[in-house]
C-alpha cells in the first residue's frame, strides 16, 4: 500500500493523478487537517508533525509514502530520509525534485516564478533545486500565506478569494515581468487554479493552454502554469519501474492491514464532505489522532 500525506486537502490533487496513472495499488491518504496550515510553522514543528504522520502510515502497512506537501518535502523530507527510516523497510519521497526536473524544458525566457507557502519559500528549496537543474535560470519566489487557509475553509471558489489571487500574482509578476513559467509549489494551489488561470490570461507572458491545465510534461509549449499532480504521478511510475523490489513490497496484501482509504486528524464528516467535492466522488474518511 502507498501512503499519501499532506497537511490537509492539498495532497488530494496529487492522489487524484497518481491513482489515475497507477490504479493497481491501494492508497491510504492522511490529511493532518487539525494542524493545517503547516506553511507558517517552524522547521522543528513541521518535521515533528511530518514524522508522526510517516510513522503512522508505516504502522498501517504503507511501505512507500509520498509527502504530497511541498512544505513537508522542503522542511522534513531529507532529515526523515537520513535519520528516521530504514530504506529496506520504508521509502519516503517528496514532490519538489520531480517538479523542478521538468522546468528547463518548459521555459523560454528562463525566468521562473514559484508560488508557495511561507515555509517553502523560506527554505529556498525551489531556488536551490532549480539552479541545480540549470544555473542560468532566474527564480523569483512569492509566498501566498492566505491561499491555504482559504482552501482549508472552503472559501477558495468564492469572490473573496479573487483579491488574494490577484494580490500575490501581481506582486510576483511585478518583481519579474519576464517570468513565463509559474510553478504552483503547494499542492493546495491547484484547487485555486480556475481563478489563477483567469487572472494569468490577462497578462502577456504566461501562456495558459487550457481549458484545464495542460500536460505539464510536454516540452516546447513555452512556459505556462505548472501544476504538480501529473508530474508527480509520472515520476512515481518511473520510480516504480526502476525499483521492482518496492513494487513487490507495496503490492503484498499481507503487508497492509487496510485496503487504503482516507484518514484525517480533523472531523471525519467535515473531511468526507470536502474531499468528496475535491475528488468529485463520495468518500468516507476516518478520524485519527497523531
Ligand atoms: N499543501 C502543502 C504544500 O504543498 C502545505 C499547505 C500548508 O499546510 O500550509 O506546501
Amino acid at each position: 500500500m502507498i501512503g499519501i500525506f499532506d497537511s490537509g486537502y492539498g495532497g488530494l490533487t496529487i492522489l487524484n493523478h497518481i491513482r489515475q496513472h497507477l490504479p493497481q495499488y491501494d492508497y491510504l491518504y492522511l490529511g493532518d487537517n487539525a494542524r493545517a496550515p503547516y506553511g507558517t510553522r517552524s522547521f522543528d514543528v513541521i518535521y515533528e508533525y511530518t514524522l508522526q504522520a510517516v510513522n503512522y502510515l508505516h504502522q498501517q502497512g504503507c511501505n512507500l509514502i509520498i509527502l504530497a506537501c511541498n512544505t513537508a518535502s522542503a522542511k522534513a523530507l531529507r532529515t526523515i530520509q537520513q535519520h528516521d527510516i530504514n530504506p529496506d523497510e520504508l521509502r519516503v519521497l517528496g514532490v519538489i525534485r520531480p517538479t523542478v526536473e521538468v522546468i528547463p524544458q518548459r521555459t523560454r525566457t528562463k525566468h521562473i516564478g514559484v508560488l508557495a507557502t511561507p515555509g517553502t519559500v523560506a527554505s529556498e528549496s525551489y531556488v536551490i533545486e532549480l539552479l541545480k537543474q540549470d544555473p542560468t535560470l532566474t527564480v523569483t519566489q512569492q509566498a501566498c500565506p492566505m491561499w491555504v487557509p482559504l482552501i482549508e475553509s472552503g472559501e477558495h471558489l468564492h469572490a473573496g478569494a479573487d483579491y488574494f489571487v490577484e494580490k500575490y500574482l501581481t506582486e510576483l509578476l511585478t518583481r519579474d515581468p519576464l517570468i513565463d513559467t509559474i510553478i504552483l509549489g503547494c499542492t493546495h494551489y491547484p484547487l485555486l487554479q480556475p481563478k489563477i488561470e483567469a487572472f494569468l490570461k490577462t497578462t502577456p507572458n504566461i501562456v495558459i493552454n487550457t481549458p484545464h491545465h495542460p500536460s505539464t510534461l510536454q516540452g516546447g509549449v513555452g512556459g505556462g502554469l505548472i501544476s504538480q499532480g501529473e508530474i508527480v504521478a509520472h515520476s512515481l511510475a518511473d520510480y516504480l519501474h526502476r525499483h521492482p523490489e518496492i513494487v513487490e513490497r507495496i503490492s503484498s496484501p499481507l503487508r497492509g492491514r487496510s485496503g487504503g482509504g482516507f484518514l484525517t486528524t480533523e472531523s471525519a464528516t467535515k473531511f468526507s464532505e470536502s474531499a468528496s467535492l475535491f475528488l468529485s466522488k463520495p468518500i468516507e474518511a476516518q478520524h485519527i489522532e497523531l
